[in-house]
């Protein structure tokens, strides 16, 4: 295992703790562990008699969900995906919740280490499976994949202009096995981006949409927020940050189909305030204060959204 920190800072601490929290005795999930940032503030906040289910598809933030509940006997730490949360739950016995918590996309341990592959700045296997145990590696799709697919995948999650040519250089170049390999491919393929010190590397939107394939994450975090809604009690939370656009736009458009009335037609005699909604809005979107950007620049794109399941 690689030799890093294995630390993560979280982010929007304060304002997912204020507008999640709101039981203190109650039943909540941390749908995305990662290293126990938030999970362990959240405990901090809670009763002696409150549980915080700890969850994550990455064995080795299951692993640290298993050392804090070894220390605290709130926390049950369970390996599982976003699109597994209902029936985990089932598996716990646990009916319905008074929150839920995804920190969306990747953790700092996840990108530090250089065998797991996230990083164009270290080189290691081109892997990116946030669980390296099932699934195709990024080396494994982008060895097989039909080029039209790669292009159409760093189009799409990346939203990266060049993303033709790279996908040609791509199939030229194959067998990709590692990290640098494809950063340098990258690098060649696209002009230089302006910018000076501070320009992006000219890898960062292909490895990110490469990752959100490998890890299926918008289909993971579709389902998610639907399991996630689900698994509320009446007054239960559900707090999502995202980091991308793509990511808020789904966010935004689920939180909007349940907060909003729905249509009526034309010429029926209610008026849209008597229409009962799923939930309401509690926060959101709020984003990073300067002073945590400064302490944290990987907090650059988090948004955080917030809403409350209304009495059905
Ligand atoms: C930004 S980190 C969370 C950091 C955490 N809030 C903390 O304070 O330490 C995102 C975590 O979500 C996990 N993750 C991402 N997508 C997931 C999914 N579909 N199912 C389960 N876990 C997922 C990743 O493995 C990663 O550990």
């Amino acid at each position: 295992m690689a030799d890093t920190p294995d630390h993560h800072v979280p982010v929007l601490l304060e304002e997912v703790l204020n507008n999640l929290v709101h039981v203190t005795a109650g039943t909540y999930v941390d749908a995305t562990f990662g290293r126990g940032g938030h999970a362990r503030a959240m405990l901090a906040r809670l009763d002696p008699d409150a549980r915080l289910v700890a969850l994550d598809r990455d064995p080795r933030a299951v692993s640290a969900a298993e050392r804090l509940a070894a220390e605290d006997a709130r926390v049950i730490p369970r390996k599982s995906r976003l699109s597994e949360l209902a029936s985990t739950l089932v598996q716990l016995d646990i009916s319905t919740v008074d929150g839920v918590l995804m920190d969306l996309g990747v953790s700092s341990p996840q990108l530090d280490a250089a065998d797991r592959g996230f990083s164009f700045r270290l080189d290691g296997p081109l892997d990116m499976r946030m669980d390296p145990d099932s699934g195709q590696s990024a080396a494994e799709w982008l060895n097989t994949a039909e080029e039209h697919d790669i292009a159409d995948v760093l189009k799409r999650y990346g939203e990266e202009h060049h993303a033709r040519r790279i996908a040609r250089r791509i199939v030229a170049a194959r067998p990709l096995e590692t990290t640098a390999a494809l950063a340098e491919l990258v690098a060649a393929a696209v002009p230089q981006r302006g910018g000076g010190g501070k320009a992006k590397h000219p890898a960062t939107q292909t490895f990110q949409a490469i990752r959100m394939r490998v890890n299926d994450e918008m289909a993971e975090i579709e389902r998610g927020l639907e399991q996630a809604y689900a698994v509320l009690g009446p007054g239960g939370r559900l707090a999502v940050i995202s980091f991308h656009s793509l990511e808020d736009r789904l966010v935004k458009q689920y939180f909007r189909s349940l907060t909003r009335p729905p249509a009526l037609p034309r010429r029926v005699p209610i008026r849209h305030a008597e229409v009962a909604t799923a939930a309401r809005d509690v926060a959101g979107p709020l984003a990073p204060t300067p002073m945590e950007l400064a302490d944290n620049p990987r907090a650059r794109s988090a948004k955080l959204r917030v809403i409350e399941r209304l009495a059905s």
